[in-house]
């Protein structure tokens, strides 16, 4: 059985939350395809040469889930040479045996247009950047003001731009609560598995 579900959104709006609590439902492997970019970031030199070279070691460092890490990641993300380098990989991932969740920014979009469930998770910067704080901690305001000029490159950048695909089902985290947003998601694929 292969069914591909592409959830994608801004950082901090609950994706890792939402897609871990699916794949463990479902019994999908799940990847996290910012960690890639995260991986790519941390791994430092040419960002070209780490994408078309990482490989499992690089994505078991302690430091990807960093604020430094996710705003270098982001930087990285906008280089379209660094992007081809790891859909082939995603695109695996997607189709394999059993089913798979993929977390990201243009999954539904650019990786996987043909996903059998996309979602789009959102939430205000406000609630994003307080949950990454109580995550990360150090000063809120500071926080904020990360998640702005993240979002602001993910959604303007010209290769594989962050936003929802047409048939994505926009999931607002701010007003739901995560997990009212992981039942409607389940709710969401055991409809399409039937
Ligand atoms: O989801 P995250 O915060 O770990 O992602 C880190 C950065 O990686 C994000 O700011 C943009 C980039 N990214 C991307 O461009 N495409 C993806 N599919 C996933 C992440």
């Amino acid at each position: 059985m292969r069914f591909t579900v592409a959830i994608d959104g801004p950082a901090a709006a609950g994706k890792g939350t939402i897609s871990r609590a699916v794949a463990a439902r479902f019994g999908f492997a799940h990847l996290d395809t910012g960690a890639l970019y995260r991986a790519v970031g941390v791994k430092g030199g040419d960002p070209v040469v780490a994408a078309q070279t990482l490989g499992p070691q690089d994505l078991e460092r302690e430091d990807l889930r960093t604020g430094a890490a996710g705003q270098v990641a982001s930087k990285v993300a906008a280089i379209p040479e660094v992007r081809a380098a790891l859909v082939q990989f995603q695109r695996e991932f997607a189709r394999r045996e059993g089913g798979a969740v993929l977390d990201g920014r243009d999954i539904g979009t650019v990786i996987c247009p043909d996903a059998e469930v996309k979602l789009f998770v959102t939430a205000s910067p406000e609630v994003r950047a307080h949950r990454r704080w109580l995550e990360l901690g150090g000063d809120e305001r500071e926080v904020l003001a990360d998640v702005r000029e993240r979002d602001a490159r993910d959604m303007n950048r010209a290769d594989a731009p962050l936003r929802p695909a047409e048939d994505a089902l926009v999931l607002d985290t701010s007003e739901m609560g995560v997990d009212a947003a992981v039942q409607a998601a389940c709710d969401l694929i055991a409809a399409r598995r039937r």
